[in-house]
């Protein structure tokens, strides 16, 4: 089948995002619009150690396809193994491979981002890892370079593109920058117009406006943080692509609010596994992000953490609807 990224058009991609981008996210950005979605990170260890619960929390139900695994790791066999495996038992539609986590855990493992300090791994591990799957594509997710004076790009993006890699994104910030300061938008298009595989953008992609969006030789764009508690931000960058009025995609209170209904529902439906908390408890927390916006939202939150059971919960937020 022809992979989601070869069929056209500019994408719109969900960042992954670690303590946010689980299945229940997942599904609700797929419903509205998200072209393709990427889990939360997942170190290649974890993968291999056998734990059940580990599984549990990567696996992808249809509504959020085409959804990626992302992992990451330093070794290159270990990534191999960790990708074959999920591509058995989980079937994700592509494996992308992490090299820009700025997280001393990370880094200090010598993966994410301690890999922009060694390119020649970085192929070893995209190569190893691209020969290892058998029906999905490998993909992978780079930042800039590891600091202003050690920019990887575009040398470490060919490396990665003739060790196997199938689709790039790329975040325009460096580790040292974390993710506050410019996105080098200049360096993502050198990439995207050198590499013959698509490249995905990433870095603050709702500052950009309607010509940089359509006018880019990325393949797509990758949205993170805006997207938090807001999955609008993809009706509003598609209107934006497609030159409508983008006032069209501002959520009411009450869209919020059943958002968060929707959201604990699906956190509560028992086909979510892999936590560690009771899921109501967990539910309510990743829910705040929808509901920040709505008028009395410091109230509300306060009331939110005191319920007890699902139906308070849509009991409390039905006065919004
Ligand atoms: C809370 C949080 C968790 C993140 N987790 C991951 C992750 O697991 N894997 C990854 O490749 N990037 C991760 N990122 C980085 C984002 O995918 C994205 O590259 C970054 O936020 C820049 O995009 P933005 O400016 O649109 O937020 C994370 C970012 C945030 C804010």
């Amino acid at each position: 089948m022809t992979p989601f990224f070869k069929r056209g058009g500019k994408l719109l991609m969900l960042a992954p995002m670690a303590g946010f981008t689980n299945s229940p996210c997942r599904k609700i950005f797929r419903s509205f619009g998200a072209n393709a979605v990427v889990s939360e990170f997942v170190y290649s260890r974890a993968v291999l150690s056998g734990s059940v619960r580990v599984l549990e929390k990567l696996a992808l139900t249809p509504e959020e396809r085409p959804a990626g695994i992302q992992i990451f790791g330093s070794d290159p066999a270990e990534m191999s193994e960790a990708a074959a495996k999920l591509e058995e038992e989980l079937s994700p539609d592509f494996i992308d491979i992490n090299f820009g986590c700025p997280a001393p855990a990370a880094v200090s493992a010598g993966a994410g981002a301690a890999l922009l300090k060694n390119p020649k791994l970085m192929g070893r591990i995209a190569e190893s890892v691209s020969r290892a799957l058998r029906r999905i594509p490998c993909t992978a997710k780079v930042r800039s370079g590891w600091c202003p004076s050690d920019i990887v790009l575009p040398e470490a993006a060919l490396i990665l593109q003739d060790s196997g890699i199938q689709m790039l994104s790329i975040h325009g910030r460096t580790r040292a920058q974390g993710y506050s300061g410019d996105c080098d938008w200049r360096i993502i298009e050198e990439c995207a117009r050198i590499l013959k595989i698509p490249v995905i953008g990433n870095g603050s992609v709702e500052k950009l406006d309607a010509k940089s969006l359509r006018d880019s030789p990325c393949a797509g764009f990758m949205i993170g943080r805006a997207a938090l508690g807001n999955p609008w931000i993809f009706k509003r960058l598609r209107l934006r692509l497609d030159g409508g009025d983008e006032s069209l995609s501002n959520p009411s209170p009450s869209e919020r609010a059943a958002l968060a209904v929707r959201y604990a529902e699906l956190v509560c439906s028992g086909d979510f596994k892999g936590i560690n908390e009771n899921n109501l408890t967990y539910a309510k927390a990743q829910l705040m992000p929808f509901l920040k916006g709505a008028p009395g939202f410091k109230k509300l939150r306060t009331s939110i953490l005191k319920i007890s059971t699902l139906d308070e919960l849509k009991e409390l937020l039905c006065q919004y609807l």
